[in-house]
């Protein structure tokens, strides 16, 4: 019978060897990257270390649960919760009952256990272990060049009729829009950023802690992707911030707007946030900006500055276990503020 125990240093190869076997080599290098900036750097991890379950059997690990430990606003509370993240078990050991078994580890020592982004298993163990399903988070993306329209399925010509009966549209919706306040990039987030966290943290049901800590470690140190932050600031205070980054695709340039956070009803801050990214991915030759977004207040306002929701494949489940919510809470999420930035989606 295996024993599920937490983490300890003298595990890492095992887990890395594991890793490599369940979701192959080119993951597990990557995964090795990341590992010490995504679990040991951590500002949220307890004293103790990682929030990783490891279960055993004799000498042998057979599976883990990795979690991202994160502080929550949930209806103006603060709850200690945690993203699921890698969770793996021993090719021969799956569909036995063991994934189960790390699951539930994981839910009772958490005030509220999270996933985002899952994968076709994970997935399903959520659904059969009945986690409150809240998802997808939808996904928006705002064309800039005709290019944007692309299909990789569709012919060439196809492709090129779409482009040119796109263009008149393309050229309304990415226009040039003035920005509505003092903009600037920085890459040290400061107690501003706190003090801007604890002035609206109220304004959603539910959300990750945005601090300055949180925010320097998520967007600052990550080793394997480099982040632009714009920041938007009235009166020496900062009331909003952007991250994002530029990636090449299959089928051409996206600007991905990961992260963001202002007053939810301060659409001046808000656009100019989102028509400084307009001009950075315009200058960085993007073809479209893509973000990820829950709330709907921030929907209404991306939706107003040129963007279309399009189908997502980000599932989200969520499960408070601090206190008790009621049904209604994982139905209404029009104000949970959930990005691209939350968990490790953005690899
Ligand atoms: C996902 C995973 C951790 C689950 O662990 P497990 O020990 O196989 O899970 P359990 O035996 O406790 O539960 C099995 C249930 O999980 C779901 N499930 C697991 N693997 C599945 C798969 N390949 N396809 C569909 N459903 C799957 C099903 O609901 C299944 O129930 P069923 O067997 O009655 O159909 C494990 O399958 C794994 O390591 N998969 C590969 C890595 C992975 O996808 N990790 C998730 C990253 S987000």
């Amino acid at each position: 019978m295996p024993t599920i125990e937490s983490f300890r240093q003298g595990d890492r190869s095992a887990i890395e060897h594991l890793y490599r076997r369940v979701f192959g080599a080119d993951m597990a290098e990557a995964n090795r990257l990341r590992w010490d900036w995504q679990y040991t750097r951590n500002p949220n991890n307890p004293a103790t270390g990682p929030l990783i379950w490891i279960a055993r059997e004799g000498p042998a690990i057979i599976g883990q649960y990795a979690t991202m430990p994160v502080r929550t606003r949930v209806l103006g509370a603060d709850v200690d919760a945690a993203w699921g993240m890698d969770v793996m078990v021993a090719p021969e050991r799956q569909r036995q009952g063991l994934g189960e078994i790390l699951f539930g580890t994981w839910d009772t020592n958490v005030g509220a256990s999270l996933g985002l982004g899952l994968s076709e298993g994970s997935f399903r163990l959520f659904k059969k272990l009945r986690w409150p399903n809240v998802g997808p988070v939808p996904c928006l993306v705002k064309p800039l060049t005709r290019r944007a329209f692309r299909h990789p399925k569709w012919p060439t010509p196809i492709n090129r009729l779409i482009g040119a009966l796109a263009y008149p549209v393309v050229k309304v919706v990415a226009r040039a829009r003035p920005l509505r306040g003092e903009t600037t990039t920085t890459r040290q987030f400061d107690e501003r950023f706190t003090a801007l966290w604890d002035r609206v943290k109220d304004r959603f049901a539910f959300a990750v802690r945005r601090d300055a800590a949180y925010l320097q470690w998520k967007y600052i140190w990550p080793p394997h992707v480099r982040y632009t932050i714009a920041t938007v600031s009235r009166d020496d205070e900062v009331v909003g911030y952007a991250v994002y980054r530029h990636a090449r695709e299959p089928r051409g340039k996206v600007t991905l707007l990961v992260d963001f956070l202002t007053d939810p009803t301060d659409d001046a801050a808000f656009d100019t946030l989102v028509r400084f990214v307009d001009r950075a991915a315009r200058d960085a030759d993007s073809d479209k900006i893509r973000t990820f977004c829950l709330d709907q207040r921030f929907r209404t306002m991306l939706r107003r500055n040129g963007y279309f929701e399009v189908a997502s494949t980000m599932e989200f489940v969520a499960k408070i276990n601090a206190f008790s919510v009621g049904e209604a809470f994982y139905t209404d999420t029009g104000t949970w503020h959930v990005t691209l930035g939350d968990s490790d989606q953005d690899r």
